[in-house]
């Protein structure tokens, strides 16, 4: 369960303070799937920055499966992150010197549960899931926007997190490529019993979302 209440945040900028978040309340079952809505500049980056602990709301409480995140060490938060958060962004952020199998591995290096062996097993399912193991030794600038994509996500659930945050994960793809990846994510990641909250401005995705949250402005404009 992801709970979150009262979030704010401001920003300071050359034209006086921006309220890129005003007292945001939502919760989530484990598990769910999550759609942050909005225009460019309503607040969901901002949103999924401080759900992931990337950023500190200047108000307001975020509770993670029962762990207040805001209220934890840098070293406790960078461990909570390690090991039950998955992250994908607008650009794949693919280290493009590693292998598309080696980006996948990357978050099982670090959280050394896995042996040599598993990480290979864990590899090649997660591959197969996404429909692209004849890619597992290529390079990321050999691959489409949508491959980059699906091995970002991959890379991100590949430790088994309990929530990834998905900012804008198909701005750059187009509406058929942006819809299955979408349709993948959302049905792998129940497969895996993981929470998504992904942000979007595309309203077909949105549909595809167990719940949906629409900022305006900073605000919760879900309800009008
Ligand atoms: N680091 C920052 N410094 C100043 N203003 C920011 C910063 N990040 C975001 N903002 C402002 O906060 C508002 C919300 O931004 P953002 O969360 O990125 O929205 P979205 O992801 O929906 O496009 C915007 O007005 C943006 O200009
Ligand atoms: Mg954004």
């Amino acid at each position: 369960m992801i709970n979150t209440k009262n979030i704010s945040k401001t920003y300071p900028s050359g034209r006086g303070v921006v309220n890129a978040l005003c007292n945001v309340s939502f919760s989530t079952p484990k598990g769910a799937t999550l759609a942050i809505a909005g225009k460019s500049g309503s607040g969901k980056t901002t949103l999924l920055n401080c759900l992931g602990g990337l950023e500190q709301p200047d108000t307001g409480e975020i509770n993670c499966f029962g762990i207040d995140i805001h209220a934890l060490s840098k070293k406790q938060l960078s461990h909570f992150q390690r090991q039950h958060m998955g992250f994908v962004f607008q650009f794949g952020n693919l280290l493009s010197f590693l292998t598309v199998e080696e980006n996948i591995a990357f978050p099982l290096m670090l959280n050394k549960v896995l042996n040599k062996k598993e990480i290979k097993k864990r590899i090649s399912s997660l591959l197969e899931k996404v429909g692209l193991s004849e890619l597992s030794s290529v390079l990321p600038n050999e691959l489409s926007g949508g491959e980059m994509q699906r091995i970002a996500f991959a890379r991100a659930i590949s430790h088994s997190p309990k929530m990834l945050i998905a900012d804008e994960p198909t701005a750059n793809l187009d509406t058929e490529t942006a819809n299955k990846l979408v349709q993948l994510m959302f049905s792998l990641a129940k497969e895996e019993n993981c929470s998504i909250i992904l942000s979007t401005h595309d309203q077909d995705l949105i549909k595809l979302a167990d719940q949906a949250i629409y900022l305006f402005d900073g605000r919760d404009a879900t309800n009008g």
